[in-house]
């Protein structure tokens, strides 16, 4: 392994070398003076680790400067020079030293971007630009034969884009006032800064996030000197260490990294949310990110917009509504929401058009609302809304035990939350009275929706009664034998909260969930899983768990079922008698001692159905979370390995992983922690602790509490 790592070193670095002789003239990692970088030449530092010159995101056409990764095989841009003034054509365009600054001349040779410096003290030939391993562009007085002293001009690092790599900083200036921010990109093919930034609060030691550089929406906690109070999960982070540095002129946290050996970056993501990646050699793995929900980032959706944390996308426009920009949509940048499909009539001048008709209300149940509302005394629900009706800027009411609430102008964050939940309100959108969702449009177009809609609301129909029919036939017991998806039976909610007597009887609390024991109208026993906090869009999650279901041996539990309606998320899994190897190997007590050969045959019986995942199953299963508590025992104590296939529900989201196993940490192979690749291997590391455990009957680590996240 570390020596294919050195070839491979040992390859690039040839490369490297007569690609520069090939191609250019330049230093390696260094401009000077009378030299410019145009077309595909590049800088690449001296360690190998980062390069410079000209890209250009996605499928854009327009050309940026900026730094990337020499070493990650998937194009990822760490800094960009003209964020805001892309150029067109790489060939013709320079970057170079000039009176003192490094600047970016355009086609037409008109300087488009520079580090404006005053050039009083530096007009001077002797300056360099040079690209460090750090991913560190300086531009230094160069005077002298060493490169690496004379005094630094201008660093990128103090002017970040989107990324905060080790030993960077987002600093407050104390004397100027000036804070750094980490500004994400517009969206996925434009580095120009987006809406949303990360920021240094010096008074409150903490990290903040703003939207448009006012409204903050995320903060940090101030720092006790190891964690930020509001980031627990900090305690678990064995990959960045973070340090707080005040001084006279400045404050600021820097980071580097516990294993300087990986490739790990900390972004602000068009999504609103900071991130911590770690590259795996074949792509970027979440470690952690906040806020947590894509739906608390501010007016992530946009105006009109709906954020829903239980659906993908996330972002839908509010009926009568549509996206604003469908190629803003297309590239995930939600921020200029939804526009009216029609007109509001009292915006419409004279009644010419109006012919009589007033705006109309839809009712929008379950949703977060927008914040700061106008309240209103009034004392009835008629009132509320004609209240609205009579002010053309109203665009929305709702009236509730929080009395009567109006809403002006552009609607922002609202969420809509899943039936039932109890912080579900009701908010009622102003529409023009002849908006196709009131179904009698009079327009073309109207009609064609209002007719697609009139059979949309027929087949809905249909589809309640044909539901109402399984509903009855559900109730009078047939229950476990509808809906079969492959070899799966999709179980509806209600079935499962009979046959589980409303999940009364729990046997243990696993890292996704918890499990309840139930009964099939059949008398069949089964183990049911209830879900927490899976996101997974409808779609992916049945595609998931068909994958799952299709896994079948004889060492690994079989499972029979599934429940996906809304946010519940249930599987369904057969009874183990013998309960989990926890209860027997640390509760002896009440239970018969396992004796040697039984021992022998659960660990034999484990490596089977690990190995099974690892290298027979057509994808490969990392099961992620291997300890005595998921290794189940049925009625001849045969071993039967639990919740393989789950981590994969999470996706490459592994800071859920993390987060979800909660006080496994007995178990967790080193590379959990410090960021490197996560293979099959860490399951071998927690089966090879486990067999500890198996051995000798204790625990490992006694106080599991500890490495609790909560
Ligand atoms: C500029 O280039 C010439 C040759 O092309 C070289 O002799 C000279 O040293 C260079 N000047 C600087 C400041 O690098
Ligand atoms: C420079 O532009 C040409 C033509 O558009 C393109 O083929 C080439 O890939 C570009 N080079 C870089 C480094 O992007
Ligand atoms: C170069 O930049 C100037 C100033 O922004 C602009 O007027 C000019 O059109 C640009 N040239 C090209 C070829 O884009
Ligand atoms: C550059 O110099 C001008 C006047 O000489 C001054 O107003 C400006 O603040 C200076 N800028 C910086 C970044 O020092
Ligand atoms: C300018 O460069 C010369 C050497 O080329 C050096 O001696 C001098 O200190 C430099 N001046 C400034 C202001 O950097
Ligand atoms: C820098 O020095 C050169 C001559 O060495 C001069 O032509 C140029 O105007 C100077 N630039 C500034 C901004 O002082
Ligand atoms: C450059 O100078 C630094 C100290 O200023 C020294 O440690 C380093 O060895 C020098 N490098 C070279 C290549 O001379
Ligand atoms: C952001 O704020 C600026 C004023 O600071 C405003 O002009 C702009 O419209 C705002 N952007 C959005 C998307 O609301
Ligand atoms: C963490 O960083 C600080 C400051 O750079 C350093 O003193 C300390 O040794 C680092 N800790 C570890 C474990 O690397
Ligand atoms: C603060 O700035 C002053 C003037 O720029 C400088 O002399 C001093 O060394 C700085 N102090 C620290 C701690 O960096
Ligand atoms: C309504 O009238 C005002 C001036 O009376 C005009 O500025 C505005 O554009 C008109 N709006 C519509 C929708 O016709
Ligand atoms: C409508 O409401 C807005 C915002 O509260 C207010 O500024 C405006 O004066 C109101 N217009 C009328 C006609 O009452």
């Amino acid at each position: 392994m570390i020596l294919t790592d050195h070839y491979y070193t040992m390859i690039h670095l040839v490369l490297v070398c007569l690609c520069i002789k090939s191609f250019s003239s330049l230093a390696a990692d260094t401009i000077s003076g009378n030299q410019t970088l145009s077309g595909s030449q590049t800088l690449v530092s001296s360690g190998g680790n980062f390069e410079l010159g000209f890209f250009s995101p996605g499928a854009s056409s327009k050309y940026y400067i900026g730094i990337w990764y020499k070493k990650v095989t998937k194009r990822t841009v760490v800094w960009v020079a003209n964020r805001e003034t892309p150029i067109l054509n790489n060939n013709s365009a320079q970057l170079k030293v000039l009176d003192g600054n490094l600047v970016l001349l355009n086609e037409s040779q008109v300087k488009i971007w520079s580090t404006d410096l005053n050039s009083t003290s530096s007009n001077n030939s002797s300056v360099v630009a040079v690209l460090g391993d750090d991913g560190n562009l300086v531009l230094r007085d160069g005077s002298g034969s060493n490169s690496t002293s004379g005094q630094r001009l201008w660093e990128s690092f103090d002017n970040p884009a989107d990324t905060w790599l080790p030993g960077g900083r987002l600093s407050y200036e104390k004397r100027t006032r000036k804070k750094q921010l980490l500004t994400s990109w517009k969206n996925t093919e434009d580095p120009a800064p987006g809406l949303f930034s990360l920021e240094l609060d010096p008074d409150g030691k903490q990290y903040i996030i703003r939207w448009n550089r006012s409204d903050q929406y995320w903060t940090s906690g101030a720092w006790n000197g190891h964690i930020f109070s509001l980031v627990p999960e900090m305690r678990l982070n064995y990959i960045y260490n973070f340090t707080y540095i005040d001084n006279a002129n400045e404050s600021y946290f820097t980071y580097s990294l516990y294993n300087p050996s990986i490739i790990s970056r900390f972004i602000m993501d068009v999504s609103g949310q900071i991130k911590q990646l770690s590259w795996d050699n074949t792509d970027w793995n979440l470690f952690w990110s906040q806020p947590r929900q894509q739906c608390e980032v501010y007016a992530y959706c946009g105006a009109f917009g709906s954020c829903n944390q239980n659906s993908l996308p996330f972002c839908n426009c509010l009926p009568g509504f549509n996206h604003k920009s469908e190629s803003d949509w297309g590239l995930k940048d939600y921020s200029g929401g939804c526009v009216r499909e029609m007109n509001l009539r009292c915006e419409n001048n004279g009644s010419s058009t109006s012919n009589g008709r007033e705006d109309k209300f839809l009712t929008q149940p379950y949703m977060s609302l927008p914040l700061h509302p106008q309240t209103l005394a009034v004392g009835s629900i008629g009132e509320c809304e004609s209240s609205c009706l009579g002010n053309c800027s109203c665009t929305a009411y709702a009236y509730d035990e929080n009395g009567c609430s109006l809403w002006n102008g552009e609607l922002l964050n609202l969420q809509q939350l899943a039936q039932g939940d109890g912080n579900g309100r009701t908010i009622y959108i102003r529409l023009s009275a002849s908006s196709s969702v009131f179904s009698g449009g009079k327009n073309n177009k109207g009609v064609v929706i209002g007719a697609s809609l009139g059979s949309a609301v027929a087949v809905f129909a249909l589809l309640a009664i044909v539901m109402a029919v399984m509903w009855r036939r559900r109730r009078k017991g047939v229950g476990s034998s509808n809906g079969v998806e492959g070899s799966l039976v999709a179980f509806g909610y209600k079935d499962l909260q009979n046959a589980t007597k409303n999940f009364s009887d729990k046997l243990g609390g696993g890292g996704f969930g918890s499990v309840f024991r139930g009964t099939l109208p059949d008398s069949t026993d089964i183990a049911v899983k209830k879900l927490e906090s899976i996101n997974q869009g409808e779609k992916q999650f049945r595609t998931e768990v068909s994958t799952i279901g299709t896994i079948q041996h004889v060492n690994l539990v079989r499972l029979r079922g599934f429940c996906s309606e809304g946010n519940k998320k249930l599987l369904v899994y057969d009874y183990m008698e013998n309960g989990s190897l926890a209860s027997h190997l640390f509760h002896a007590n009440e239970l018969k001692v396992l004796e040697w050969k039984t021992r022998y045959e659960i660990a034999l019986g484990i490596a089977r159905g690990l190995s099974y995942l690892h290298e027979k199953c057509r994808d490969c299963i990392i099961h992620c979370d291997i300890k005595p508590e998921n290794i189940l025992l049925d009625a001849e104590l045969c071993t039967k390995v639990a919740d393989f296939g789950l981590a994969k529900l999470v996706g490459r989201d592994f800071s859920r992983v993390l987060t979800t196993m909660r006080g496994t940490r007995g178990y967790l192979a080193p590379e959990w922690i410090s960021g490197v690749a996560i293979t099959a291997k860490a399951d071998v590391y927690s089966y090879g602790m486990m067999l500890f455990e198996l051995v000798s009957g204790k625990r490992n680590a006694e106080n599991s509490e500890e490495g609790k996240v909560k």
